[in-house]
């Protein structure tokens, strides 16, 4: 069995990679983890041939440690957590520490670069972002001739983000469902989340066709008010999408006052000159993504990979019973609010004491 370290693995992305490679009984996982007892780690570790390790993506022995012995990579940073200049050094370091430890065939998760794509318009730069376009750049320009082989997986906003953040309906008093969003006509490619397994194991299995290559993934390419007609066909309930300019939606929806872009990693986290606020970093998300200038998918190579993926978003919102409810998705933001609910919790029996 080859074995694969995936990073990234107890995350709404890893996860259903991890369960992938897992039940196709030809891999082995290693997952790299901060907590090994986490719900989430203890959850996969149950699955077969997948095992633990502790450490961090942002720690250099911890990498050597994981990437050592195993057979293949899938390695998605948190750029979330880490900042711009951290995953872009820790994910070009991710990459030669790989080779400097044997590995065979690495696959990169990164999302669409979008300062290149706006042609370096500064307006479309956002922190938690453009790192991996670069790295995905770095990756590949290393070519295909040394001994280990690699694949780029590009993913834009997840389709299960309509569960989480920002994508999230708000239900109003006469029972319709309203994105208020500063979105425009572009059409989003969202993915669904539960396809990225498939598509992974794919490139491990396939690596004569995917070595080199940039897989760029999309279950559905839709426009904002796509999103809420198709809600209403689906749910017989009124979805409306509601245009509202950028700067209103970032005074509605900003965590705090000044908060950090990362503030989901806590107040230690890393923050320095090249740190973004959530702000800065919220309003070029929204107008990339809002005024479609990422590049369009290729449906026909992702039928041919992936025969059986979800197809639309009225199939997606079909097969997981969407009704616009919130729903937690990504790890981040649930450790935020478990770390949040313990504080209250410790706050109330100091109080009682
Ligand atoms: N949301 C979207 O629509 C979307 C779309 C495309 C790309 N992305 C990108 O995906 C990345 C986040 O992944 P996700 O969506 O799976 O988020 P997530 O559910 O919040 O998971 C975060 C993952 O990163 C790990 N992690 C965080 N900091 C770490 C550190 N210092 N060392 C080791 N592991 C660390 C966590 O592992 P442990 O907690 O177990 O250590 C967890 O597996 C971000 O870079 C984001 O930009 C997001
Ligand atoms: C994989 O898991 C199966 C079932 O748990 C086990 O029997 C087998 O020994 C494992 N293989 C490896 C290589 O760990
Ligand atoms: C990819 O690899 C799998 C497993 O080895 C194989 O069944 C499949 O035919 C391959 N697909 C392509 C398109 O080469």
């Amino acid at each position: 069995m080859k074995e694969i370290l995936v990073i990234g693995g107890t995350g709404a992305q890893g996860l259903p990679v991890v369960k992938s490679l897992s039940s196709s009984k030809r891999f082995a996982v290693r997952v790299l983890t901060r907590d090994v007892n986490s719900v989430r780690a203890q959850e996969i570790a149950q699955l077969p041939n997948v095992t633990l390790i502790q450490g961090t993506q942002d720690n250099q022995k911890d990498l050597h440690r994981a990437f050592r012995g195993v057979y293949g990579a899938w390695v998605n940073t948190d750029g979330f957590t880490l900042g711009e200049k951290n995953e872009l050094f820790y994910g070009c370091r991710a990459y030669e520490i790989a080779r400097h430890e044997g590995v065979q065939h690495y696959v990169y998760a990164s999302t669409d670069y979008a300062l290149k794509d706006a042609s370096w318009n500064e307006d479309y730069h956002w922190g938690h972002n453009d790192a991996k376009g670069r790295v995905a750049d770095f990756i590949l320009a290393q070519g295909q001739t040394g001994a280990m082989k690699s694949s780029v997986l590009t993913t834009g906003p997840y389709m299960d983000m309509l569960l989480d953040g920002h994508f999230v309906p708000q239900e109003q008093p006469d029972g319709s469902f309203v994105w208020a969003n500063p979105a425009k006509s572009g059409k989003l490619p969202l993915i669904n989340l539960e396809d990225l397994g498939p598509y992974s194991l794919w490139l491990f299995d396939n690596i004569s066709e995917s070595a080199g290559m940039d897989l760029r993934v999309a279950t559905d390419e839709v426009t904002f008010e796509e999103i809420a007609a198709t809600f209403t066909r689906v749910t017989g309930k009124k979805g409306v999408h509601q245009y509202i300019p950028i700067e209103d939606w970032l005074n509605a929806a900003e965590p705090y006052p000044n908060a950090p872009a990362n503030f989901v990693a806590g107040p230690n986290a890393h923050r320095d000159e090249a740190s973004m606020t959530w702000r800065e970093n919220f309003g070029p998300w929204w107008r990339y993504w809002g005024e479609g200038i990422c590049q369009k998918r290729d449906l026909e190579l992702l039928d041919r990979i992936h025969p059986t993926r979800v197809k639309s978003l009225e199939e997606w919102m079909v097969k997981y019973k969407y009704e616009g409810k919130q729903k937690n998705v990504l790890k981040g933001v649930e450790d935020l609010k478990k770390a949040a609910r313990l504080m209250m919790d410790q706050g109330k029996s100091s109080d009682s004491n």
